[in-house]
């Protein structure tokens, strides 16, 4: 008779902060030695107030608020994209820059208008995640480097994808196939980072 052994692993559970299942999905696909859940899956509802001055505050309030109402590890990311013109404008406030409750559209008029004329189309996409992990917090950062378009091309993505050419690239992110833009882009090289960390 042949010996059998059974190898078990236990996964250890990890929260993304996010409702967006989108987000959730890409992380799963990659964080293999993690059972991830999302906010929903911890029953957690809440739409957390993002109030910080910074993208790493932003994402520090959303991964502490799991961690310390639901003692879970758990990481949170936050977006946004920096204009030299515009002095690194508008950054934080990325997802309401045509104002409160704003469409993507808008934020892109909003962003054209604001840089016609202007030279200087430098621009910056800039992620942060913040992690907590057994007691102890981490930051990651992605960058990608480009310029702002003069008009919208293309209509993938999302967000300000039409108006952003990244360096070394004749397509803006929205006229780009999804698996490119990730593999570039400032969300996708700060989780490539957190997945390094990970995985170890
Ligand atoms: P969040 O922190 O991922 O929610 O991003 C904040 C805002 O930045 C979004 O509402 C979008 O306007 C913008 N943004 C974030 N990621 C991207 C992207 O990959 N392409 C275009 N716009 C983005």
């Amino acid at each position: 008779m042949g010996r059998y052994s059974l190898k078990l692993t236990v996964m250890k559970k990890i929260v993304f902060a996010t409702h967006n299942k989108n987000k959730l999905a890409e992380i799963r696909n990659i964080l293999k030695n993690y059972d991830v859940v999302g906010l929903r899956d911890i029953g957690c509802e809440t739409d957390i107030v993002e109030d910080g001055d910074t993208l790493q505050d932003n994402a520090k309030i959303k991964a502490d608020f799991v961690t310390n109402n639901y003692h879970l590890n758990c990481f949170a990311d936050d977006t946004g994209l920096e204009v030299e013109a515009l002095d690194g404008a508008p950054g934080v406030y990325s997802a309401r820059y045509a104002g409160e409750g704003c469409s993507y559209h808008d934020n892109v008029v909003k962003m054209l208008a604001a840089m016609k004329g202007k030279t200087n189309r430098k621009a910056r996409f800039r992620t942060v995640i913040a992690l907590n992990l057994d007691g102890k917090q981490y930051f990651f950062e992605g960058i990608v480097n480009g310029k702002i378009t003069e008009e919208e091309h293309g209509d993938g993505g999302f967000g300000y994808d039409p108006i952003f050419q990244p360096d070394g690239f004749e397509e803006t992110f929205a006229e780009m196939s999804m698996e490119v833009k990730n593999k570039i882009s400032h969300r996708g090289r700060a989780v490539q980072k957190l997945c390094e960390f990970l995985n170890i």
